[in-house]
């Protein structure tokens, strides 16, 4: 049977909601902009930003956590849900980034950090108080066995074991992160209330949604049960690395999409807002996130191209796995980098992350973009001695520090390629007068141009924004697809390796005119039948 008769007709235009037609930005607060010089950006460096991102075409910008915190996880261990940290500014500061966002028809996603608290937050420093402190069962707390050993075997993604003495009480509690990150008990219905509330507080503000954190681990077995080892990990049992057991009991519950349920059902209390989960699980565990009846998260994000290895073959039957594997209604969405994994740029190269933007801008489904990937940012490579990332000091010999792909924005060739006055938290790269915003604005062949070009056609054509997803199966070295809508066609072929390469589609032939390539001299002109490609090139064609 043709593929395309089996496709879904996609309903009219207007029928999307933004986070469906939308594209997404990730702000890495501490690094976009600095307005008051003290080397850290702050919401105000951020408000001073949105016309540029208004420019590339970005329809919402989501903040990683911006909350009160004693940092040290940066941010990701919050002593307050509902203050502003005051090296990002004021509660007034915030109220006026979402004014001007809003003003500027985008949207703003926080990031809610719901597994665990900083040990600094009032609620833990209850808890840990007495046994018998009426906030005791928040977090997980659990007696050592008769020689004081470990309630289970389960260990900190940040390295070491998961589990920490309390002297005053006598007894250990959880921590899936850092010692300063102790899980909350979301068994515990005090515990969902008050998250709860926390949410109420921002989209009562007027936020447009959360990105929720770590949303497969909200929920641990109900008994503790030991981790079974990875099959093919190099196993030694004192070396106390995460990934080398596999994490079945302290992550992924089934009981766990009661809690999503809940906050989906608070979120659709509001008009328009979203749900989005940090979640990083294989496909089919991945789509149960979507909820029975959608009823859950609207986009689990979905990590394959940050995950997979840099394989046409692999990459295509994982689309291909994906847009099967979503259920009815199920909102697809693409990721390509984020805070805590290598940049695009640095993991397969700057030729290649032109054919990654492509891919990522022309899938089906909502994108969403890591700031400075449009200008092609690679990770940075910072000395020993100025590593700050809790995850790269606790594994110094795994090279794990997540500082490379953070540093800050690099906007010119001013100081600090234009991001402070002073010195910033983290170094930038030598070549930052030369890789950055005002240089690729002027330059037609540079990333950025080629984003803002992306973009610019994912608005302009439904069949890139909403359409249909047809593959097209041609040779190994590319991936090709057609979006679709009406009688709207545009066929997508990317080269993922340096070598050219043929189309040669196993069936049916295709004729049209190129309206963006990876190399601007091909736009424009006519391809049909068996397409050369060059190395490291993505076309878009319009067809015929
Ligand atoms: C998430 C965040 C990461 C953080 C961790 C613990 O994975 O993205 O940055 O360290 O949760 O909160």
């Amino acid at each position: 049977m043709n593929l395309e008769q089996t496709l879904r007709e996609p309903i009219a235009p207007t029928k999307y909601l933004w986070w469906q037609h939308g594209v997404i930005y990730q702000i890495y607060p501490r690094s976009f902009q600095d307005s008051n010089g003290d080397g850290v950006g702050d919401l105000k460096g951020i408000v001073s930003r949105l016309d540029y991102l208004k420019w590339l075409g970005i329809d919402c910008i989501w903040l990683s956590p911006i909350f009160s915190s004693p940092m040290a996880d940066f941010g990701y261990d919050i002593s307050d849900y509902c203050g502003v940290h005051p090296l990002f500014g004021t509660m007034a500061d915030f109220d006026e980034l979402l004014e001007e966002t809003h003003s500027r028809g985008m949207k703003v996603l926080l990031d809610l950090v719901p597994n665990h608290t900083s040990n600094q937050h009032p609620w833990f420093l209850e808890s840990r108080s007495s046994r018998n402190n009426p906030k005791r069962d928040w977090y997980i707390w659990h007696d050592g066995g008769e020689n004081g050993e470990l309630p289970n075997n389960w260990l900190s993604v940040f390295g070491g074991h998961a589990w920490e003495w309390d002297e005053t009480t006598g007894q250990y509690y959880y921590h899936a992160f850092l010692k300063e990150q102790p899980d909350l008990n979301w068994r515990n219905p005090d515990v969902q209330q008050a998250m709860l509330d926390v949410m109420r507080f921002w989209l009562d503000k007027g936020i447009d949604g959360f990105r929720v954190d770590v949303m497969w681990h909200m929920i641990k077995d109900s008994q503790l049960r030991d981790n079974p080892v990875a099959p093919d990990s190099p196993f030694h049992a004192d070396d106390l690395i995460y990934d080398h057991y596999i994490p079945t009991y302290s992550t992924d519950q089934p009981e766990v999409h009661e809690i999503v349920r809940m906050m989906r059902a608070l979120t659709d209390e509001y008009e328009e807002r979203v749900l989005i989960g940090e979640i990083y699980l294989p496909i089919h565990k991945l789509v149960t996130y979507y909820g029975q009846g959608g009823s859950e998260a609207h986009l689990p994000f979905n990590f394959q191209l940050l995950t997979l290895p840099w394989d046409a073959a692999r990459i295509a039957s994982s689309i291909d796995e994906y847009e099967g594997a979503l259920p009815m209604n199920g909102w697809p969405n693409w990721v390509l980098g984020n805070h805590d994994k290598p940049r695009i740029a640095s993991r397969v190269g700057r030729s290649q992350a032109k054919v990654a933007a492509m891919m990522l801008l022309t899938l089906r489904g909502t994108p969403t973009i890591y700031y400075g990937d449009e200008i092609a940012m690679r990770d940075v490579p910072i000395p020993m001695d100025e590593i700050v990332d809790p995850q790269g000091l606790n594994m110094p010999e795994l090279n794990v520090s997540r500082d490379p792909a953070r540093t800050p924005m690099q906007w010119s060739n001013e100081i600090h390629s234009g991001f402070s006055q002073h010195k910033p938290w983290l170094r930038l790269p030598y070549n930052s007068g030369r890789v950055n915003v005002e240089m690729q604005k002027k330059d037609p062949h540079s990333m950025l141009a080629f984003y803002h070009k992306l973009i610019a056609a994912r608005k302009q054509y439904a069949a890139l924004n909403i359409g249909a997803y047809i593959p097209v199966y041609s040779d190994q070295q590319l991936i090709s697809y057609i979006r679709q809508f009406g009688d709207e066609r545009f066929l997508v072929i990317l080269n993922l390796t340096h070598r050219p390469g043929y189309f040669r589609p196993r069936t049916g032939s295709y004729s049209g005119i190129v309206i963006l390539c990876t190399e601007i001299e091909r736009v424009g002109m006519s391809v049909s039948g068996i397409i050369a490609m060059g190395g490291d090139e993505g076309l878009l064609i319009k067809l015929n």
